[in-house]
């Protein structure tokens, strides 16, 4: 049996799809669930999937019209080096969607014009940050369509980059479903300058993607993300949106464990009657008294934002007594951006009415030291 990793992924089986949110939801959002048998992978709570996947085939379509190239001519990347038809390599090994400045100095070199190439080379000496946001609300296809350059199949094939695979949170139970791999997908669908994008992975695996077919390269992204080695440990998790995935699998996990540590949940997502995801299966954690807490936060059920930031300040004084008296253990999963920042300066803020300005920031570098204090944000 081959060790299966990163670079020598197994082929495995999507056995299962469907939607978490409701049609009437701002958002989509998939639970998923991967065949793991035959490949003897082990994962641990808190550690992610791994997925190589494919393009969109209209947009390699799109890129290969663009470009003016036929789709058969055979090409090799560094990664592939034996030679295969271009389609099928734009297909599954290169990234097609998100153009850098060196695709930038590729066409200013290959320009048909002086005027274009004059207009490219203003950009690429112009300001970084300038060139960065040109590029952000560019496609290598609209890029191809605006400054049309003959270039080699090869070339093009060589500048691509690799198309990198993307990582999904475990949110089943090691104990509960050794051999499978359950999967919380939020679908990446957004609009730049009033054109569709979609985000290549979450749309593959939410629609592509063959199912019950052994065709889905992936391997186990192992993380430090963990359960407190100690079943009576008492844990508060902070997940909104998908970062509720890593939590489905510690509840799921302690169940099967009947551990005895307290659980308590905080989740936020945007409206109760159609984002509230795996609320059945909460519930039911709930009345098995696996989950002691579940506080949540819809954010657009009234007028104004309510975040789980602001049910962890309205629990403060509980939440205090679970970190400092029962030495809880501290989980915060998802955006990084917005939401694990003002999580954790709520953290503080907490902390700071206990123990003063002082000692505040001390406390919470303490937590982390225990790791008492762990995050997983993307
Ligand atoms: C450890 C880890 C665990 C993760 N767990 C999960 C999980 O459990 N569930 C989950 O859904 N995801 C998870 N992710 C994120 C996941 O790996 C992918 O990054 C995500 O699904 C998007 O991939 P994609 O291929 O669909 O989108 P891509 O094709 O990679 O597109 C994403 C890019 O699109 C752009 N973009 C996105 N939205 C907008 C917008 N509104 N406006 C402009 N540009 C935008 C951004 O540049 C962004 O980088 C995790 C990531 C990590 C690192
Ligand atoms: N690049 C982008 O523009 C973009 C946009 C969205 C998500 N994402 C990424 O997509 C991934 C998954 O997102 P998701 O759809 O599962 O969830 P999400 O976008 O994180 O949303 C989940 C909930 O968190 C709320 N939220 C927004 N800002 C918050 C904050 N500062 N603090 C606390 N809660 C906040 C949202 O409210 P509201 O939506 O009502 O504000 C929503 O109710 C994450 O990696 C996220 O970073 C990227």
């Amino acid at each position: 049996m081959p060790p299966y990793d990163r670079k020598h992924p197994f082929l495995a089986r999507l056995t299962q799809r469907y939607a978490l949110t409701q049609p009437e939801s701002n958002k989509q959002i998939m639970h998923a669930v991967v065949d793991l048998s035959g490949s003897e992978l082990t994962y641990c709570c808190g550690d992610s999937l791994g997925i190589y996947v494919e393009n969109e085939p209209s947009e390699v379509s799109a890129l290969l019209d663009a470009a003016g190239l036929s789709a058969e001519i055979p090409v090799s990347t560094a990664q592939n080096p034996q030679a295969r038809p271009l389609r099928e390599v734009l297909t599954s090994n290169v990234d097609i969607g998100t153009p850098g400045p060196g695709f930038i100095r590729l066409l200013w070199q290959h320009a048909a014009h002086a005027q274009q190439a004059a207009e490219l080379q203003q950009w690429l000496e112009g300001p970084p940050e300038a060139l960065k946001a040109w590029i952000a609300s560019k496609t290598y296809t609209s890029l191809l369509a605006e400054y049309p350059v003959r270039l080699e199949a090869q070339a093009l094939a060589s500048h691509l980059r690799r198309l990198q695979p993307r990582l999904y949170s475990i949110a089943s139970s090691p104990t509960q479903s050794p051999h499978q791999a359950d999967l919380t997908i939020s679908v990446l669908r957004y609009t730049v300058d009033e054109q569709p994008r979609i985000g290549v992975a979450s749309t593959y695996l939410s629609e592509r993607c063959p199912l019950n077919a052994p065709v889905l390269p992936v391997f186990i992204a192992p993380s430090s993300f963990r359960l407190p080695e100690n079943d009576d440990a008492t844990m508060i998790m902070i997940g909104p949106g998908t970062g509720v995935a890593p939590f489905m699998g510690f509840l799921k996990e302690r169940q099967a464990r009947k551990a005895s540590g307290l659980n308590w949940l905080f989740f936020g997502e945007q409206q109760r009657k159609y984002d509230f995801i795996y609320e059945s299966t909460l519930v039911e954690l709930q009345k098995s008294g696996v989950l002691t807490h579940l506080d949540t936060a819809f954010s657009r059920d009234q007028a104004h934002k309510i975040y789980v930031q602001h049910r962890m300040q309205a629990a403060s004084e509980r939440l205090w007594d679970w970190i400092h008296h029962q030495k809880a253990y501290l989980y915060v999963c998802g955006d990084a951006k917005r939401m694990a920042p003002d999580v954790q300066n709520t953290l503080l803020s907490i902390f700071n009415e206990k123990l003063g300005p002082d000692n505040a920031t001390q406390y919470l570098k303490s937590l982390k030291e225990q790791n008492r204090y762990q995050r997983d944000v993307y």
